[in-house]
C-alpha cells in the first residue's frame, strides 16, 4: 500500500477542463477520484472512462430504486470500469442482493458501496420526516450491518460513526469516510469532521475529500501533505 492510496479527491465541479485539469495534476499521486452527479450531468458519462485513464474512479452515483433497476444500473457502471460505486442501503436487502450480483458480471468487479444515513438527515429528520424511530447512529449501523451481510463491500459514512461501525461490521468491510478536514483548513459547510489522522486512527478505509484538495493554491502539495499525515499516523500505530 501507499501512504496516498486513501486518498479519494472529490471532484465537485461541472465541467471537464476543471476536472481533468484536477485528474492530471493528480493522477498517481491520490488513490482515486469521486465523481458525483453534477459532473456527469454536467458533461456525460463519457468523463468516467476519461477519468479511469488517470486513476480509479469511484462513481457517486447513489443508486435508489426497484432491485431490478438498481441492478441494471450497477451492471452498466461496472461495463464502463468503474473502480467503485454506491448504492442506498434504504432500498432494502433484495436490492442490496440484486446490485451485488449485478457487479460481479464482470470480469473485474467494481467495490460496492452502500450508502447508510446521508450526514444531512439529523435526528429530527430521521424521527419526524422519516418517521423512522431512534438514534440516527442506531439506524447507520442498522445500515451497514445489511450491507456487511449481503456482502457489499463497505459503507460511505461519517467520521463520528466510523468507531461504531467497526466495532460491528467484518474486519475487511471497507469504510468511505467524507469530512476531512486537516489542521488549519476551513470547515466550511461540514459539521462532523476529522483530520486524515483521526479517521485513519478511528478505522478509515478510504478518505474523500475534495476542497481541503481542490480548493488549495497547489492542490498536489496538498494531497501530498495529506499523504504524509497519514503515513505518520500508520508508522506511529505500528511502532506503538
Ligand atoms: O469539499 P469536501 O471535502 O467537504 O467534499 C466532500 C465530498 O464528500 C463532497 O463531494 C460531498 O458531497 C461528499 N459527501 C459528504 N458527506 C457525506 C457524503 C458525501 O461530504 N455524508
Amino acid at each position: 500500500m501507499k501512504f496516498y492510496d486513501p486518498i479519494l479527491v472529490a471532484l465537485d465541479v461541472d465541467n471537464a477542463d476543471d476536472a481533468m485539469r484536477l485528474v492530471k495534476m493528480l493522477g498517481g499521486k491520490v488513490g482515486g477520484f469521486k465523481v458525483g452527479l453534477e459532473l456527469v450531468n454536467s458533461v456525460g458519462m463519457d468523463i468516467l472512462s476519461r477519468i479511469s485513464e488517470y486513476g480509479n474512479v469511484f462513481y457517486d452515483a447513489k443508486f435508489h430504486d426497484i432491485p431490478n433497476t438498481v441492478a441494471g444500473a450497477v451492471r452498466a457502471s461496472a461495463r464502463r470500469g468503474v473502480w467503485m460505486v454506491n448504492i442506498h442501503i434504504s432500498g432494502g436487502n433484495a436490492m442490496l442482493d440484486a446490485a451485488q450480483e449485478a457487479a460481479h458480471t464482470v470480469d473485474k468487479p467494481p467495490l460496492l458501496i452502500g450508502v447508510t444515513v446521508l450526514t444531512s438527515i439529523d435526528q429530527a429528520i430521521l424521527n419526524n420526516d422519516l418517521r423512522t424511530p431512534g438514534a440516527v447512529v442506531e439506524q447507520v449501523t442498522h445500515y451497514a450491518q445489511m450491507a456487511d451481510r449481503s456482502g457489499l463491500n463497505g459503507v460511505v459514512a461519517s467520521p463520528q460513526e466510523l468507531s461504531a461501525i467497526r466495532a460491528i461490521c467484518r474486519p475487511n468491510f471497507l469504510t468511505v469516510i467524507p469530512g476531512i478536514r486537516p489542521k488549519g483548513v476551513a470547515a466550511n459547510d461540514q459539521k462532523r469532521i476529522a483530520t486524515p489522522g483521526q479517521a485513519i486512527l478511528d478505522g478509515a478505509n478510504y478518505l474523500v475529500v475534495g476542497r481541503a484538495i481542490t480548493n488549495a493554491s497547489d492542490p498536489v502539495v496538498a494531497a501530498d501533505a495529506i499523504a504524509e499525515e497519514i503515513r505518520e499516523t500508520i508508522m506511529h500505530r505500528s511502532g506503538e
